[in-house]
Parts: C-alpha cells; sequence; structure tokens
C-alpha cells in the first residue's frame, strides 16, 4: 500500500509567539509545519517545497500577506498554493484581496478560535491529498494510454504484416498455378494430338525425327515441371531446416564452364551470348549439386531480365574466396529493391510476365550462407545487374582450426 502524503504547511508571521501557538494547533502525524517569520523567508522556502497550504499573516512590516499572495499568484509553481489568510481586522477584510484567483482562499480571523483553525486546515489539507491521488491516477492513466498507443501501433504492424503474408500466399498460388498450368497444358495438348493421329491410323505422326522433337518437347516441359516442384520442395526444407549439404573436392571454374556450355543454346535462341573468363583450377570442398543450382539460377536471371544483352561470367579468387560473378546488361534493380529480391516469392522486374517463381535467389542465398558465403549485388536500372557469388575456400573445420590456430 502507498504510504500517505506527508502534507507540508507553511505558517508566516512576524511574531515568533504566534508562529509557535499556530504550529502547536495545525501539526499532526501526516503534516510538516514549516515557519517563516518574513514574506521574504516564506518565498525561500515556498520554492523549495511543495506546500499543502499556506497560512499568512496579513499584517507583517515589510511586504504584508496580501502583497506575499500577488508574487505567489504570479509564480508558476505557487500559483495554485490555497492561501488562509489571518487578520485581526474585521470581516470586512474577507474583500480586500479580489486578485487571487485560481486556488482556494480563506480567512481566519484574531483571536483564533481552535476548532475553526483545525477544521480549516484539514479541509485543505484533505483536498491536497485528494489532489495528489488523483495526480497519481492521472498519471497511471496517461501510461496505461501510452502502453495502449504502443500496443496499437505493434498490432498495425503485425496486421500489415499478416496482410502482406496473406497476399504473397495468394499470389504464390496464381503463380504457382500459373506456371503449373502452362507445361500441363502443353503435355495434354500433345498427348490429345496423338491420340487423334492413332485413331486415324497416321502412323507418320510418329516416324523417327518426329518422334525425336516430339520427346524432347516432352523433356522440357517435364523438366520445368521438376524444377517448380524442386523450387517449392527446397523452400519447405529451407523452412524446416532440412537443406542438407552433400561437400565434396570439386573445381569451381570446371562446374561453371560447363554451366555456360549448357545455356549456350537458350542464350542464342535469345540472339545474345554469354561471355566466360576464368581461372584455373579453383578447388574448393562445397556442395557441387547445390552451387550448380545457384549459378544456374543466376545465369538464368542474366538471361531473363538481360534484355537480350551479352552476358559476362567471370570465375577467380580473391584472398580466401572462390568468386563467381554474373553481369548483364538488362534492366536492372533499383537500390529499394536489392534486399527484397533474395525474399521469398519476391519478384520486382515490371515484366512479371518473363519472371519465375521469384524462389530463384531466395534458395540461392540460402545455400550459399549454408556455405558460410554470401551474394552480392551491385546494380542500376537500366544498366544492368552484377550479381557476385563469393565462397570460402577452406571448409569451416578449415577456418575454425585457423581461427583457434591464429587466437592461440
Ligand atoms: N539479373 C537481374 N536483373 C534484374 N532483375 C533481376 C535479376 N535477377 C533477379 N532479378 C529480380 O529479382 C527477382 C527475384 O529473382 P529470383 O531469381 O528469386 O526469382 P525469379 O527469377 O523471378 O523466379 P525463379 O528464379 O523462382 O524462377 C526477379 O523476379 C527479378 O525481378
Ligand atoms: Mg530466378
Amino acid at each position: 500500500m502507498l504510504s500517505p502524503t506527508i502534507a507540508k504547511l507553511l505558517i508566516v508571521d512576524d511574531l515568533p509567539e504566534n508562529l509557535l501557538a499556530l504550529a502547536a494547533l495545525i501539526q499532526g502525524e501526516d503534516r510538516e509545519v514549516h515557519q517563516a517569520q518574513s514574506a521574504e523567508a516564506a518565498l525561500s522556502l515556498l520554492l523549495e517545497h511543495e506546500f499543502a497550504l499556506a497560512i499568512l499573516d496579513v499584517q507583517m512590516p515589510g511586504m504584508n500577506g496580501f502583497e506575499l499572495a500577488e508574487l505567489m499568484r504570479g509564480t508558476e509553481k505557487t500559483r495554485n498554493i490555497p492561501i488562509v489568510f489571518v487578520t485581526a481586522a474585521g470581516r470586512e477584510m474577507n474583500y480586500a484581496f479580489k486578485g487571487y484567483e485560481s486556488g482556494a482562499v480563506d480567512f481566519l480571523h484574531k483571536p483564533l478560535e481552535t476548532m475553526a483553525v483545525k477544521s480549516k486546515v484539514s479541509v485543505f489539507v484533505d483536498l491536497f491529498r485528494q489532489r495528489k491521488v488523483l495526480d497519481r491516477q492521472l498519471q497511471a492513466l496517461e501510461r496505461s494510454r501510452q502502453e495502449q498507443e504502443l500496443l496499437l501501433a505493434q498490432l498495425q504492424t503485425a496486421r500489415g504484416e499478416l496482410e502482406h503474408a496473406v497476399r504473397m500466399r495468394d499470389d504464390f498460388m496464381s503463380i504457382v498455378s500459373h506456371e503449373v498450368r502452362t507445361p500441363l497444358n502443353g503435355l495434354i495438348l500433345e498427348t490429345q494430338l496423338r491420340k487423334l493421329h492413332l485413331s486415324r491410323g497416321n502412323l507418320e505422326a510418329f516416324m523417327p525425327e518426329k518422334l525425336q522433337a516430339m520427346v524432347e518437347r516432352d523433356e522440357r516441359q517435364i523438366n520445368s515441371l521438376i524444377r517448380l516442384i524442386e523450387d517449392m520442395l527446397d523452400v519447405s526444407r529451407i523452412r524446416t531446416g532440412k537443406l542438407s549439404l552433400r561437400p565434396k573436392v570439386f573445381d569451381l571454374s570446371q562446374l561453371v564452364g560447363g554451366l555456360v556450355e549448357n545455356f549456350t543454346a537458350q542464350a542464342a535462341a535469345l540472339d545474345t551470348h554469354i561471355a566466360i573468363q576464368r581461372c584455373e583450377p579453383l578447388r574448393g570442398e562445397w556442395d557441387e549439386f547445390r552451387i550448380e543450382q545457384v549459378v544456374a539460377n543466376l545465369l538464368s536471371n542474366a538471361l531473363r531480365y538481360g534484355e537480350r544483352q551479352p552476358v559476362h561470367v567471370r570465375v577467380f579468387r580473391q584472398d580466401d574466396q572462390a568468386c563467381v560473378q554474373v553481369q548483364d546488361h538488362g534492366i536492372g534493380i533499383c537500390a529499394a529493391n536489392q534486399q527484397r529480391i533474395f525474399q521469398q516469392f519476391e519478384r520486382v522486374a515490371t515484366q512479371q510476365a518473363s519472371g519465375g517463381l521469384g524462389l530463384g535467389l531466395y534458395i540461392s542465398e540460402q545455400i550459399v550462407n549454408a556455405h558460410g558465403g554470401r551474394i552480392l549485388v551491385e546494380s542500376e536500372v537500366g544498366k544492368g545487374a552484377t550479381f557476385t557469388l563469393q565462397l570460402p575456400l577452406a571448409t569451416r573445420e578449415q577456418q575454425n582450426d585457423q581461427a583457434r590456430a591464429t587466437s592461440a
């Protein structure tokens, strides 16, 4: 429980015997009586303490009680302190002090009646206590209002995030169904066509070279379906922390060389080409299949968003890092989107029709992080983009061993 507030009372009188008598009358357990023999002494006490009540003698040499009250009214700290004037004059004096608007004003007449003084002071002390309680309640109210405001802001942020997540999920569903439907439609149409040929006995449609093209078309459609499903599986593996790496030593330079060759046909179909510059060998211990996936995504992005401009690939060593740089001269990515593109389903290009699921870079970054490496992007809108993959040449254990050796 809160201890009751001590009420400080100020009594001002030029005669010490009056002060003594008054103090004896009004003191009590939860009160503290302060005495001043002049208005000046009273003022300095007033600035030092917070008083519940000031009892001022009206007739004093120098500054009188009314003048002191006037000064109190002009000062912020003392403006609201209730005042009781003590006067020997008749009751007509009650109207002599009119200027004191805020805060209560009352009168006591000499000779002082014990009961009248005690009860008047008690009223003001009670008032003071009630005001204090109210102040505390107001403060508590203000605190809880601020807490509520904070909570509301948090709630609004959470709601915004939730809405964003729901939108992303909806977008994702529509993108996935679209992406799945495209190869599936191709396969279904092919199957129907073949059925038609068969029913008509049109065996020419199945001559070896036609069959060959058919099988290749089927393979492409099936592969794009498999890629889609693999990407979705990777995302759920990453989410559940089950993306495991199978590191083994291989030559990164050779891997990238082979990949660029694989993309030659795709580049040619876009009337462009991929130039490669590489140092050899660049051997390290990484998950070959996963790193291939990362570089393939960077290459397909460079072709997809590269506006048919040549793509430059560089494989090099920088200190203890193996680096692969893929540079295109296409649409580029503005600074604000350069972090976003590494998030799931984030596709920022305006030509969304030519885009994929928006999972490639997310999966790539997770794979590279799991290797202790990183992917950097530099780009300017309209001037192309450069993605740099950095992989540590030493394995995690070797790095740890080195760190231990240097700190020892
Ligand atoms: N080289 C680039 N130039 C310009 N924008 C790019 C480039 N690479 C990626 N982006 C932007 O970043 C987005 C995310 O790329 P990410 O590889 O994650 O997805 P995606 O290529 O759209 O689809 P997915 O890789 O899943 O088939 C792209 O949609 C595109 O807006
Ligand atoms: Mg991609």
